[in-house]
């Protein structure tokens, strides 16, 4: 399969990503991006629909031949950073930055939109072209699964992608089986008794318990799970006292637990609290503690992962179609993947030092070249995936 992106499709799809780029949007704002979306969508005669998890689109376009109903789905996102890039088409909203390249995945999704419009005598089956809100941590993936969009029409196979500043530009990273870990929070006050600092033994020091959690339920890990299978406990964020003498009340906590295997997830919430308990009975502190399930386990389906592979190696040839590292990052695609199979992959955007910075840093950026890339991806899949599996 050669799947040509004509010139003209390119060059928009660079204004498009540029044009996101300058005006980012937080999660379940993303109004004007939207809006964007949907005109695009209306003028190249997609059936639309609007205001799905607030600000979710969705381009439907059914072929009227036999044939699965795939969806495509790109978020729509940015992120509370300043951005630090001196670029032309640098964000212009202080303290928001596209940071993760969800600017270049509306951009992508929106070429292919178009190409595929014109390709609409080659295609079976229904597409729904997904443009979803709050990837970042707020699960907009959720909203819109909750809110129908594998219902109606009834979704046969999900796939979506990520710009990736890991791999090189061009390149296509798939996995099969889990690629992205869960990602849950846990939020802790542990509950002592104040007093004078000089007097340690009249109160109950919720600091020092405090310390005894955050060394041990490191254990968690190296001792609770098999050492085979992945698991962070991250304390990212401890808040208690106010000066050097005074014990305080409590001490606040917040975490970050992940995990590649639904097992070792389930397990978390207890075993956590296991020491989180032992560590209060040791000092005579109580505790309060809330585990949030937030992001599942990113899961590939094998045989749509598959094809994911057949398609970049055919397009772009077996060096081009690489499988990828696991990540403990987390993505929500995740819950429309335990929902029907599909996949979701990753596309290179690295092409030099400066466009290797991680993700969600201020100097972020993409090597452009990997929109194209990105396109024919989406389009290969928009004009096979419907044929395959039935
Ligand atoms: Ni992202």
């Amino acid at each position: 399969m050669t799947i040509a992106i004509p010139q003209d499709v390119l060059d928009d799809v660079v204004a498009t990503r540029r044009d996101l780029h300058a005006h980012p949007e937080l999660a379940f704002e993303e109004t004007r991006t939207a809006a964007i979306v949907e005109a695009r969508l209306r003028a190249l005669g997609y059936d639309v629909r609007t205001g799905i998890a607030k600000t979710g689109v969705l381009g439907i376009l059914r072929s009227g031949k036999p044939g699965r109903t795939v969806l495509l789905r790109a978020d729509m996102d940015a992120l509370p950073i300043e951005e630090q890039n001196d670029l032309p088409f640098r964000s212009t909203v202080p303290g928001k930055m596209h940071a993760c390249g969800h600017d270049a995945h509306v951009a992508m999704l929106l070429g292919a939109a178009r190409v595929l419009m014109e390709r609409r005598d080659e295609l079976a089956g229904t597409l729904v072209l997904c443009f979803q809100p709050a990837e970042e941590g707020k699960g907009g993936g959720r909203e819109m699964v909750n809110e129908g969009v594998l219902d109606d029409p009834n979704v046969d196979a999900a796939f979506g992608l990520h710009i990736s500043s890991n791999y090189p530009a061009g390149v296509v990273a798939w996995r099969r089986g889990p690629f992205f870990a869960s990602s849950d929070s846990i939020e802790i006050t542990i509950r002592g008794r104040g007093g004078h600092g000089a007097s340690p033994h009249e109160g109950v020091d919720p600091i020092f318990t405090a310390g005894q959690f955050i060394t041990s339920v490191q254990q968690v890990v190296s001792r609770n799970i098999s050492p085979l299978e992945p698991g962070v406990v991250t304390i990212g964020a401890i808040h208690g006292g106010t000066t050097h003498n005074v014990i305080p009340d409590t001490v606040t906590l917040l975490g970050t637990v992940r995990a590649f295997d639904a097992e070792v997830r389930a397990a978390m919430p207890e075993r956590i609290e296991r020491v989180l308990a032992a560590a209060c009975a040791s000092t005579g502190a109580t505790y309060d503690y809330t585990y949030v399930w937030r992001y599942p386990i990113t899961v590939n389906d094998g045989e749509q992962t598959g094809l994911v592979d057949e398609l970049a190696r055919g397009l772009f040839g077996v060096e081009r179609s690489v499988e990828g590292e696991r990540t403990m990052g987390a993505e929500d695609f995740s819950f429309f993947l335990e929902r029907v199979p599909g996949s979701y992959f990753l596309i290179g955007a690295a092409g030099g030092p400066e466009t290797s910075k991680p993700h969600h840093n201020a100097a972020f950026t993409i090597d452009e070249r990997a929109l194209e890339t990105g396109v024919q991806m989406l389009v290969a899949l928009g004009l096979e995936a419907p044929r395959r599996g039935r």
